[in-house]
């Protein structure tokens, strides 16, 4: 194994970067690829794919939405050389494909279960840092409202820490070879409860304000949302609210032999690095 035989795919994103840390941290030096990353690689230039894949012998594969993709993807890498494949993929996959969402997500996971090298399946539900770290979340939680879809439906937020960490000892150990994880925080929040927890952190008022699914549309849409994003949120909090990704799963305590973070925790820690002040 050389040090740098790793690919990390989508490695300037919230689950990447902290994959590329991870692996350095054990003293790896991991190929950080993206359009903007250390190393090149642009899903719609397959011409950028071969040369960060040779030499590489594990990718941890942040799929593109276009399912046309990853299968030719695989198949290249396979050929490079590479024997294992860690998936990023998300809670209730099989109704998402089922409903025409995640379809790059669930097409990865169909080519590298096909391919014949190892590989391991991370299904996250959302993650806490979409709170702090994506604009469409943090801006309102700033401004002091945030309005949503869900209702009373739990969701069990993840910290990507939690993800990244097993992304890492999957790729380096062979413990997790052939899992499929269902990951879930620890806690049985609603969305509302959620943003509680979030203001009572931040030590400020969160307004939580239930939509209808077509008034959460006008919203997203008078704040300039594109029409495609706007469907695809649509689809997915649709999907929540039919319960697909409501219930706490085990993955954690499978992969790493610990409990998740609880989101209280993270939400402390967010709130001292300034995230929603
Ligand atoms: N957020 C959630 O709650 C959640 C839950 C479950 C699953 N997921 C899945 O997680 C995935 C996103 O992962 P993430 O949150 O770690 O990443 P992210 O923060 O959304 O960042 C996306 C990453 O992909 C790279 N990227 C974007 N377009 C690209 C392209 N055309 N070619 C090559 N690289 C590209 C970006 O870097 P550059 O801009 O430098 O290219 C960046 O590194 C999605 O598939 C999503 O469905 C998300």
């Amino acid at each position: 194994m050389n040090d740098n035989d790793i690919l990390v795919l989508g490695a300037t994103g919230k689950t990447g970067r902290r994959v590329v840390r991870g692996l350095r941290a054990e003293g790896l030096d991991p190929r950080a690829a993206s359009r903007s990353g250390d190393v090149r690689f642009e899903w719609e230039r397959a011409d950028t794919w071969k040369p960060a894949l040779t030499g590489v012998r594990a990718v941890y594969l942040v799929a593109h939405d276009d399912p046309a993709f990853a299968p030719p993807f695989v198949d290249l890498a396979v050929a490079a050389g590479v024997r294992r494949f860690v998936v990023l993929s998300g809670r209730g996959i099989e109704a998402s494909r089922a409903a025409g969402y995640s379809l790059g997500m669930a097409e990865a996971e169909r080519a590298v279960t096909a391919s014949g090298a190892e590989w391991t399946l991370l299904r996250p539900n959302n993650f806490n840092q979409n709170f702090d770290e994506d604009d469409l979340w943090r801006e309102p939680l700033r401004r002091g409202r945030i309005a949503l879809p869900i209702g009373d439906v739990p969701e069990p937020f993840i910290d990507v820490e939690d993800i990244a960490e097993i992304a890492v000892s999957a790729l380096t150990t062979d413990r997790h070879v052939g899992e499929v994880y269902e990951l879930s925080g620890a806690d049985d929040l609603s969305w509302r409860g959620a943003v509680e927890v979030i203001a009572g952190a931040a030590g400020r008022e969160i307004r939580y304000e239930e939509l209808t699914p077509e008034q959460y549309r006008t919203e997203l849409a008078a704040g300039g949302v594109p029409p495609v994003f706007i469907d695809v949120l649509d689809g997915l909090f649709a999907l929540h609210r039919a319960g697909h990704t409501a219930q706490l799963a085990d993955g954690v305590r499978r992969a790493l032999g610990r409990e998740p973070v609880p989101f209280a925790d993270w939400a402390a820690r967010a709130a001292a690095a300034g995230a929603w002040t």
